[in-house]
C-alpha cells in the first residue's frame, strides 16, 4: 500500500503541479522508501557527500565546515584571527524554543548545498533531503545504504563511529523511538518565569547554543537517538561531532517532519507569536558560499517560503498518540517531592533515590480522576545533567518505584521514561558565559510520568507518600547482551512535579 502510494507520488511529482506555480517544491521522501523505489536520491546524496569532503576545510560548502557549523570538532582549531562566532560555527540551538527553528534553517541550507554538490543529476531525479521514519515499527534498523557496504572509501555514507551494533542490524528499542510525549504537547512554549513544563522549549532572552531544558520533542525521540546512534563513541552521540555523519541530516528531517506533523494535529497547536521567537536572526552559507540570514518568521511555512514539503506529513507516525480527553490542565505545576543531598553520580548498576516528599497532598490525590475532569499531570525533572563520559549506551532509563528485587522483565513495568545526555558534555557548561538563563543546574530534561504514575496506582505500587526514582544505563537497540556502563555522569537534581 505504502509502495503504491509511493509510485503513485513518484509519477505524480514529476508532472509540474500547476497550483504550486513557477516554483519547484521540493519532496522530502523516506529513506526506505527511497531505497526500494528511487535509489538514484541516495547515490546523488552519497556522491554529494563525497564531494563536499573533497572540499577544503575552510569552504563553508565542504563537509566539515558544515558539520563544525553545528558543534565544532575537537580537533578542529579555530584559525588564528578568528573566532567560532564569525566563522558561523558552534551555532545549534539546543534547549529553548529556538531548537526546531534553527535546525529547520541550518537543513534547508545544507539542502540547497547538497543539490548543487550532486548536479547534474540524472534525468527525472530531483534532490531533496531524504528523512528516516524510526519511529515506524519496521524502519528501525539503520538503514541499509548508510552500513553496507560498511567501509567509508567506497561508501560516503557509512561511518564507523557508530554504536556497533547499529552499523550491524540491531533495532532501535520502540522506547527510544516514541515520540507519543511529544505529540501529546499542547503548547509549544513557556515563558521563563514558569516553572519547567513540557513544550518545545523555553522561552529564552537570545540564541544560547546549550544549557537549558530539553522540549519534548527535542529530549525524545530527538535525543535518544543521538545518543542510541552514538552510543559509547560514536559521532551522533555528541552535538560537537553529530554533523559528520551523513544518517544526522536524516534525522533533523525527520524532527522538521514531526513539528509539521505536530502542528496538524490541530487542537490550538500554533508556533509561538512573541516577536523574540519569530524575528531572532540566525547565520547560515548557501551553496555560492554567501551568508545568509533566516528568522523563524522566514521559515514558518515550509512550501510557499522554502520551496519543499514532506510526502506525507500530516501523520504522527509510529506509536500512535491519542489525544488526552481532558483540557490542558492550566495551572502551574508545584514540587511534590524532590531528591536531597546534592548532586548525584550515576552507576552503573543503576543509582535508587528515596525522594523527600514536599505535598503528600499533591501526590496523595487519586491521580485517576473522573472521566471529564482535569488529570494532574506528573512530571520528573532531571536536573543539572552533566557529563563527562557517556554511557555505554548513550542513553538512561528512568524508573518509578522500581524494587530493589525486580529482575530485568519486571522493571519495565516500572520503566516512566528514558533520556539520553546528548548536549550536556561537561565541556558546553560555560559555553555561554553569563547568557540570561545559562544555569547548568537548569539543564536536563523534563519527563513527563502520568502514564506511569496510573498504572503503577492500579497494580498497587503507588501510595502516595513515599517515591522513590531509579535512574539507570538501559540499552537502546534491541540487544540483550550488551554490557551496560553509565560512563561518567551526574545529575544535580530530581524533582517530581505535579500540576
Ligand atoms: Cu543540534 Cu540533533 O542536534
Amino acid at each position: 500500500m505504502i509502495k503504491l502510494f509511493f509510485s503513485i507520488c513518484v509519477i505524480l511529482i514529476s508532472i509540474p503541479l500547476p497550483s504550486e506555480g513557477q516554483q519547484n517544491v521540493h519532496v522530502r521522501r523516506e529513506v526506505y522508501d527511497l531505497m526500494a523505489h528511487q535509489p538514484e536520491v541516495l547515490d546523488a546524496y552519497a556522491r554529494a557527500v563525497r564531494v563536499m569532503q573533497q572540499r577544503a576545510p575552510s569552504d563553508p560548502t565542504s563537509w566539515k565546515y558544515q558539520a563544525n557549523m553545528h558543534g565544532r570538532f575537537p580537533a578542529d582549531a579555530v584559525p588564528n584571527g578568528t573566532s567560532e562566532e564569525k566563522l558561523l560555527w558552534a551555532q545549534c540551538q539546543h534547549g529553548s524554543y529556538f531548537f526546531l527553528a534553527w535546525h529547520r534553517m541550518f537543513i534547508y541550507y545544507f539542502e540547497r548545498i547538497v543539490r548543487a554538490a550532486a548536479s547534474p543529476l540524472p534525468n527525472g531525479v530531483d534532490f531533496a533531503l531524504p528523512y528516516w521514519d524510526y519511529s515506524d515499527e519496521h524502519r528501525r534498523q539503520l538503514p541499509l545504504r548508510f552500513r553496507m557496504p560498511a567501509d567509508s572509501s567506497q561508501n560516503p555514507l557509512y561511518v564507523a563511529e557508530r554504536d556497533p551494533d547499529m552499523n550491524n542490524d540491531a533495532e532501535l528499542d520502540a522506547e527510544v523511538v516514541s515520540n507519543v510525549a511529544a505529540f501529546r504537547v499542547r503548547g509549544f512554549s513557556v515563558a521563563p518565569s514558569n516553572p519547567p513544563l513540557l513544550c518545545f522549549g523555553g522561552e529564552i532572552a537570545g540564541p544560547i547554543h546549550y544549557r537549558r531544558p530539553h522540549g519534548a520533542l527535542e529530549s525524545r525521540p530527538h535525543d535518544v537517538i543521538h545518543g542510541a546512534l552514538g552510543g559509547e563513541n560514536g559521532w551522533m552521540g555528541d552535538p560537537d561531532t553529530a554533523g559528520r555523519d551523513p544518517i544526522f541530516w536524516l534525522h533533523h528531517a525527520n524532527i522538521d517532519r514531526l513539528w509539521e506533523a505536530w502542528l496538524r494535529q490541530g487542537n490550538n497547536r500554533h508556533d509561538p507569536e512573541d516577536s523574540k521567537w519569530l524575528d531572532t536572526k540566525f547565520s547560515f552559507f548557501d551553496e555560492n558560499k554567501h551568508q545568509v540570514t533566516k528568522t523563524a518568521r522566514d521559515v514558518l511555512n515550509i512550501q510557499s517560503q522554502l520551496a519543499y514539503r514532506y510526502d506525507e506529513p500530516t501523520q504522527p507516525s509510529g506509536v500512535a498518540a491519542p489525544e488526552p480527553s481532558a483540557p490542558e490542565p492550566s495551572a502551574k505545576p508545584v514540587i511534590a517531592a524532590k531528591s536531597i543531598g546534592g548532586a548525584i553520580a550515576l552507576k552503573d548498576e543503576g543509582n535508587r533515590v528515596d525522594l523527600s516528599v514536599v505535598s503528600e497532598q499533591k501526590l496523595g490525590v487519586n491521580p485517576v480522576a473522573a472521566p471529564g475532569a482535569p488529570q494532574p499531570e506528573f512530571v520528573v525533572h532531571i536536573g543539572g545533567l552533566s557529563v563527562n563520559k557517556r554511557p555505554s549506551s548513550g542513553v538512561f532509563g528512568v524508573y518509578l518505584n522500581l524494587p530493589t528485587d525486580a529482575s530485568p522483565s519486571e522493571a519495565q513495568k516500572y520503566l516512566a521514561g528514558i533520556f539520553s545526555t546528548f548536549g550536556f558534555e561537561a565541556k558546553h557548561e560555560h559555553s555561554v558565559p553569563g547568557a540570561p538563563g545559562d544555569s547548568p543546574d537548569q539543564g536536563g530534561h523534563l519527563i513527563p510520568v502520568t502514564e506511569a504514575v496510573k498504572r503503577l496506582q492500579a497494580a498497587g505500587a503507588w501510595d502516595g507518600k513515599h517515591v522513590t526514582i531509579t535512574v539507570r544505563p538501559i540499552t537502546g537497540v534491541k540487544k540483550a547482551d550488551k554490557k551496560l556502563t553509565a560512563g561518567d555522569c551526574k545529575i544535580g537534581e530530581i524533582t517530581l512535579l505535579v500540576r
